[in-house]
């Protein structure tokens, strides 16, 4: 038995081997440089072993070679790029969006509830997102957003009854905020935000960065084969609760035959349908109870986690910068005093707290790196760089955001550089907390109002002080998403 095993080992060994050497001369013979560390394996493989975030991995390659357009790593037993330079990033996420249409994560048959839009490809990605789409136009969102200003004044009352969450463990205090408002513009309003739910606790576990999500992660990202060859499900253990919960909220709902501008309206809406069709393609798709639980699953999640984290991020900085914090004041009171309620519009007029709430999500992006599979040979414009199908994609969102030829002084926390005067094209490129492109985040505009919402009820009623342990932030080790490490919060009452 040992020798065969063995001999597979040698095996793998030697394709890993030259794998390797045959990326670095193709990357080198196309005029690319080639990050020479981990050069058989790459970044992904590095963060298993390593103790910072894939992220930081990423923004260190990107830092190596200021000057080239893309920098060739290694990717377990394909071949990867970073790609660097503005025209080609468009290039890659929109321009020639048929050659790059693909996110680079295969999930497997039957794993219920990662059969949603961020995890698809191709027709049926198209298709997904056409219909759903309709959930976040201006108009919806307008409608939905009594929902999230419910759950933020809520929130408030919250944190009153229960002074305990004031001090300490912010994150945990902020995802309370946003799984409550979150519940409620997925599954609906009741009399009272649910602050303590169970779906919070899923949503926490779903994202949690354990060493199976992290292996799962980096080697579908880097080998779709082996994923599809271990069958892994990813979100196997929390199918039947949550599409019980969704079946039960969808039937309800058909019952009592009422509007709440919710996702549950939608779901009703899109089974009245039958099937979903895609008149380019001839794609027909069933709208099943499993394939809309899989989709609240996702919103949920991204409710949650980055909605919390920009959260988290902005009242970090604004605990720093006492003079931003005292504009940001400033414009919520007169807000406040001026209009009865903070509607939709109200909201919207917030010009300082959205540049701070930009500002900080350029310092630190939750999720801090994109990434893309080239499906059609094509070229990237600038260097004429050949990219054949079946090539991974690095976008360091990150890096970008840390670069002074897009933000000088890049580290430091200022708002005003999102202000209408000072804003330009060339940042508006490089700037992407939310992606770019064609797949762009669905839920932008409805996690910025959220965001808003919880910020402006939580800014009125305290004002922020910030417990930083050392002199700049610091992260946890994380795969996807974004976590501070080293800074926390105290809210102290205003009156
Ligand atoms: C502040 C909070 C959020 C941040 C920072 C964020 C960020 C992102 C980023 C960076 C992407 C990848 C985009 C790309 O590859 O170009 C993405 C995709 C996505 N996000 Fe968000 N997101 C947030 C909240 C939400 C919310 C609340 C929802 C749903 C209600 C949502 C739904 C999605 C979906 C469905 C995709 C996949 C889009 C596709 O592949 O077509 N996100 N998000």
């Amino acid at each position: 038995m040992i020798v065969p095993i063995l001999l597979i080992l040698m095996a793998v060994l030697c394709f890993i081997y030259f794998n390797g050497t045959y990326n670095e001369n193709y990357w080198k013979k196309c005029g690319i440089p080639f990050c020479s560390r981990n050069k058989y394996l790459g970044p992904l493989f590095e963060f298993i072993y390593s103790k910072k975030s894939a992220f930081e991995i990423i923004h260190s390659i990107y830092k190596s070679n200021p000057e080239a357009p893309a920098i060739g790593v290694a990717s377990f037993f394909g071949r990867a790029l970073l790609v660097k330079d503005l025209t080609n990033v468009q290039y890659v996420l929109a321009t020639d969006f048929n050659s790059f249409s693909h996110r680079g994560i295969e999930i497997n048959e039957g794993d219920l509830l990662a059969d949603s839009v961020i995890f698809n490809n191709g027709k049926r990605w198209k298709l997904m997102r056409q219909h759903l789409t309709p959930l976040f136009t201006s108009s919806k969102l307008k409608s939905m957003y009594y929902i999230m200003d419910k759950s933020a004044q809520d929130f408030i009352d919250y944190l009153k009854k229960n002074p305990q969450y004031l001090k300490g463990n912010a994150f945990e205090t902020l995802s309370t905020f946003c799984s409550a408002a979150i519940g409620a513009s997925v599954f609906g309003v009741g009399t009272e935000s649910i602050f303590d739910s169970p779906f919070l606790k899923m949503a926490q576990k779903a994202s949690q960065s354990t060493l199976k999500t992290n292996i799962f992660f980096a080697i579908s990202n880097v080998s779709p084969k082996i994923s599809k060859f271990f069958g892994v499900k990813i979100f196997k253990e929390h199918e039947s609760f949550f599409i019980d919960a969704i079946k039960q909220i969808i039937r309800a709902r058909e019952r009592d035959n009422v509007k709440r501008h919710d996702f549950a309206d939608i779901c009703v809406s899109l089974q009245k349908n039958d099937v979903l069709k895609d008149n380019d393609t001839g794609l027909e798709m069933k709208p099943t109870d499993e394939f809309l639980a899989a989709q609240a699953f996702f919103f949920f999640i991204a409710g949650v986690e980055p909605s919390a984290t920009t959260m988290h991020i902005t009242l970090i900085e604004l605990g720093r910068h006492p003079e931003v914090l005292a504009k940001v004041h400033e414009e919520i009171d007169n807000a406040f005093e001026k209009h009865e309620n903070i509607t939709h519009d109200v909201l919207c007029e917030m010009e300082y707290l959205d540049m701070a709430i930009n500002e900080a999500m350029r310092l630190h992006p939750p999720i801090g790196f994109l990434s893309r599979q080239c499906v059609k040979d094509t070229v990237l414009p600038v260097g004429n760089i050949k990219i054949e199908k079946g090539t991974n994609m690095f976008i360091a969102t990150y890096g970008m955001h840390r670069d002074e030829k897009y933000f000088p002084d890049p580290n430091a926390f200022k708002p005003e550089r999102f202000s209408k005067e000072n804003k330009h094209n060339f940042m508006d490129a490089a700037y992407m907390p939310f992606g770019k492109g064609n797949r762009i985040c669905i839920g932008m505009r409805y996690a910025q109002l959220q965001v808003k919402a919880g910020l402006v009820h939580l800014l009125r009623n305290y004002t922020i002080r910030t417990i930083l342990d050392g002199s700049e932030v610091k992260y946890k080790r994380e795969l996807g998403q974004l976590r501070v490490s080293n800074a926390d919060l105290k809210f102290i009452p205003r009156i």
